[in-house]
C-alpha cells in the first residue's frame, strides 16, 4: 500500500522527463511581487481580473490573493483555431464573461503569450465593452515565436525561452496542468 502512494507521488512531480525551469518557491516569490504591484497601481479602482481558461486558473488564484484590494472576477473560455501547432490568431469564445466591464478596469490574466494572436484578438474583443482601461498579465511571456510584436503585457511573471513548458496551469495534450513548477517537457515523444 505504502509502495503504490510512493510509486504514484513519485510518477508525475518528479518526472524524470521533466526539466524545472522555474520551482515553486520561485513563482511564488515573483507573485508576491506583481500582487504588490498591481495593489499599488489599482487603489481606488474598481478592479475586473478575467482569467482566460484554462491555463491561467493556478496563475489566477495566486494573483488574485496577492492582491489587496477590492475586487472582483470573472472567467472567459477561449478556443483558438491551430493549423497543426500554430494558431491562426482565429478566437471562438468558448464562455464569455458572465458580467458586464463598462466603466469598470480591467486585467486579463492568462497562462503565457506566444505568437500573442488570442491575446490580440480578445484584446479586440473586450475593446469594445466600454471598460474604463485593459491590462494584461501574463503568467510566462515566450517572446521569440511573437507574430504580434504590438501586443504589449503590462504584468509578466517570467520570460521563457522558445520551449514547449508545463506547469503551473498550462499543459500539453490536457496533462501537467497541477504541476507547481514550471517545466520544459525533455522529450515530447515519452511524454
Ligand atoms: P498564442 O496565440 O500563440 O499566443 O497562444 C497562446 C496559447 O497557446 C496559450 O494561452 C497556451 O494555451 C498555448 N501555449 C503556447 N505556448 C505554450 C507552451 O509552451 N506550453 C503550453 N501552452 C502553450
Ligand atoms: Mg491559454
Amino acid at each position: 500500500m505504502s509502495a503504490e502512494i510512493s510509486h504514484l507521488a513519485a510518477t508525475e512531480f518528479s518526472n524524470p522527463n521533466l526539466e524545472i525551469l522555474y520551482s515553486a518557491d520561485q513563482i511564488r516569490t515573483r507573485i508576491v511581487e506583481l500582487g504588490a504591484q498591481l495593489t499599488r497601481e489599482y487603489q481606488g479602482k474598481e478592479l475586473v481580473l478575467v482569467g482566460v481558461l484554462k491555463g491561467s486558473c493556478i496563475f489566477m488564484a495566486d494573483l488574485m490573493r496577492a492582491i489587496d484590494l477590492p475586487l472582483t472576477i470573472d472567467f472567459m473560455a477561449v478556443s483558438s483555431y491551430k493549423e497543426g501547432t500554430v494558431s491562426t490568431g482565429d478566437v471562438e469564445i468558448l464562455k464569455d464573461l458572465s458580467n458586464p466591464i463598462r466603466g469598470k478596469h480591467v486585467v486579463v490574466v492568462e497562462d503565457i503569450v506566444d505568437t500573442g494572436l488570442t491575446l490580440s484578438r480578445l484584446l479586440e474583443i473586450l475593446g469594445s465593452r466600454g471598460a474604463y482601461s485593459i491590462r494584461l498579465a501574463s503568467f510566462l511571456d515566450k517572446p521569440e515565436p511573437r507574430i504580434k510584436k504590438e501586443l504589449k503585457i503590462d504584468y509578466t511573471g517570467f520570460v521563457v525561452p522558445n520551449h514547449f513548458v508545463v506547469g503551473y496551469g498550462l499543459d500539453a495534450a490536457g496533462r501537467y496542468r497541477n504541476l507547481p513548477f514550471i517545466a520544459v517537457v525533455k522529450n515530447p515523444a515519452e511524454a
